[in-house]
């Protein structure tokens, strides 16, 4: 998808199709008998005589009230330049920000791709927060839209819009928008590039395959990448990893992404490291044949960390940056661990394995150990770790987990800027009481409950004293729905959270 930006009227803009939001400006009645009837007060995010003219049918008949993301389209708008006007609902004025524009914009993308309508024109809504900041949101949600999940089917159509264009009020300094754009369309791509990577089935992306993948981006934008196979993850003693890879065929592969930019501060180094399980069957624990096919997106925390590095080398903030992937298959096989045998992990720290479907915490256990031998100061590891977080937050948010509240005011502030919806979890020390083993140091699982925190302070156990957050993605990273502004399947969940983390350092 091409992106420009101009700075015109928009009623003057020659466009396939112009697109504008408009937002509910009705407020609840205090009390009263019609207090849950209150009519919808339509009204565009601009202020601009043609373009009201142009919707005003629209809104007197009521087929526009400003709802979160309905759409309307007219052709020939009187009075304008466009072919066609499409309106966007983006909610409640009070409640507008760049996270309704997000969606607002990527709506309006996923209405016009099965119209095969190649190019649209977005008028950039006031907003609070500045236009740098609907811009960049703005260009992300079309381009997250824009994504189908679609790969492998013959009937594919490429329904993508090819161009949008952002128009800003006539008269704009350019520069600052310019830069915005150019963001988010490093974020937006980014994002869907981790998506391509999940929505890969397991036969397609084997742990080789995911490492050459992650090694063929970074020479694209500049990062230096490592891959490690087997005899140097034995050679390490990475005993908790190489226990997940020992049942496959497949070879594991550690992949270890380096963005160490000229004049950044020797600290912090931030260390972002991701779950890459290409597939989870659970090995001799093995999962129930009913979803288990789902189970090739149990590397979208490996995934999240390679997109996110992509995003940082192009966005080049000065803070340098570890990204590692602990890619493997956990199957059964001869080879595979049993329930019951002991490992040592990289740290010395001996693990009873009680079930090997705990894959997840085993591989992260080592991947966090290494990032600090690699010299971190801050980490923060995503995984699709567990089914109870799943359980606890349902699909709506991801969970996080925090020994620092430095780290995790950082991370509250990604989360302003990314829109991504994350819920915090505890890790309290009495968790771990429920992982203590009588033949090693701990357990991989803690029993029927608080699952999503046993696994946080078995992660906790590997990581002591370096600020850490942990993001439980299980229930985010699969969309099982189609959403207005999203496909479903692969969202990317973490991805430009963990780029605006990054970025959040700078400077500091
Ligand atoms: N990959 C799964 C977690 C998962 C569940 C991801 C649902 C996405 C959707 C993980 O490896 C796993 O199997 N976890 C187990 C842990 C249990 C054995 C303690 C779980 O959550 O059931
Ligand atoms: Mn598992
Ligand atoms: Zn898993």
């Amino acid at each position: 998808m091409d992106t420009r930006l101009i700075a015109a009227n928009p009623a003057g803009v020659d466009t396939e199709c112009l697109v504008v939001f408009a937002l509910d400006h009705s407020v609840k009645s205090q009390g009263g008998d019609n207090k849950n009837k209150e009519k919808p007060e339509p009204r565009l995010t601009v202020k601009d005589a043609a373009l009201e003219k142009a919707v005003a049918d629209l809104v007197s008949s009521g087929e526009i009230t400003g709802k979160a993301f309905e759409t309307a389209m007219l052709h020939r708008p009187q009075g304008l330049n466009a072919k066609r006007l499409l309106v966007v609902g983006a909610g409640k004025a009070k409640s507008f920000s760049h996270a309704e524009a997000r969606k607002a914009a990527g709506s309006a993308v996923r209405a016009l791709k099965p119209k095969a309508i190649k190019s649209c024109a977005f008028v950039v809504p006031e907003l609070a927060s500045g236009a740098e900041d609907a811009v960049r949101a703005m260009v992300e949600g079309a381009l997250v839209a824009d994504f189908d999940p679609d790969t492998y089917r013959s009937d594919r159509k490429d329904q993508s819009v090819r161009e949008i264009t952002v128009v800003a009020p006539a008269g704009t300094d350019q520069s600052k928008l310019q830069n915005a754009m150019a963001q988010g369309r490093v974020i937006g791509e980014s994002q869907n590039f981790t998506r391509e990577l999940v929505n890969e089935p397991s036969n397609r992306l084997t742990p080789t395959m995911l490492g050459d993948r992650a090694k063929k981006m970074c020479d694209a934008v500049g990062l230096k990448c490592e891959l490690m196979g087997p005899d140097k993850i034995k050679e390490m003693k990475m005993g908790a990893f190489w226990s997940v890879a020992q049942g496959s065929d497949e070879e594991p592969r550690l992949i270890v992404m380096r963005y160490e930019p000229q004049g950044a501060p020797e600290k912090p180094v931030l260390g972002l490291v991701g779950k890459g399980i290409t597939f989870d069957t659970g090995g001799i624990s093995i999962k129930p044949a009913d979803g288990m096919e789902k189970m090739k997106y149990d590397m979208a925390g490996g995934a999240a960390m390679i997109g996110a590095m992509r995003a940082i080398a192009l966005l080049k903030p000065k803070v340098k940056v570890i990204g590692i992937v602990c890619a493997t298959e956990n199957m059964p096989s001869g080879k595979a661990q049993k329930p019951g045998d002991v490992q040592i992990a990289m740290s010395g720290k001996s693990i009873e394995i009680i079930n090997t479907d705990a894959e997840g915490r085993l591989v992260l256990a080592d991947g966090l150990y290494y990032a600090r031998t690699l010299g971190c100061t801050h980490l923060i590891d995503a995984a699709t770790l567990t089914g109870a977080c799943v359980v606890a937050l349902g699909y709506a948010n991801a969970g996080v987990f925090a020994n620092d509240e430095d780290a995790y005011q950082h991370f509250t502030q990604a989360l302003q800027r990314s829109g991504e919806k994350f819920w915090r979890l505890p890790l309290d020390q009495e968790y771990l009481d429920q992982i203590r083993s009588s033949i090693a140091d701990i357990m991989n699982t803690g029993g029927r409950w608080g699952g999503a925190s046993t696994a946080a302070v078995f992660l906790k156990e590997f990581v002591d004293d370096t600020p850490w957050l942990h993001l439980d993605i299980a229930g985010t990273a699969w969309m099982e729905e189609n959403k207005s502004w999203i496909a479903k399947g692969p969202s990317g969940i973490g991805v430009r959270s963990l780029i605006e983390f990054v970025r959040s350092f700078e400077g500091k």
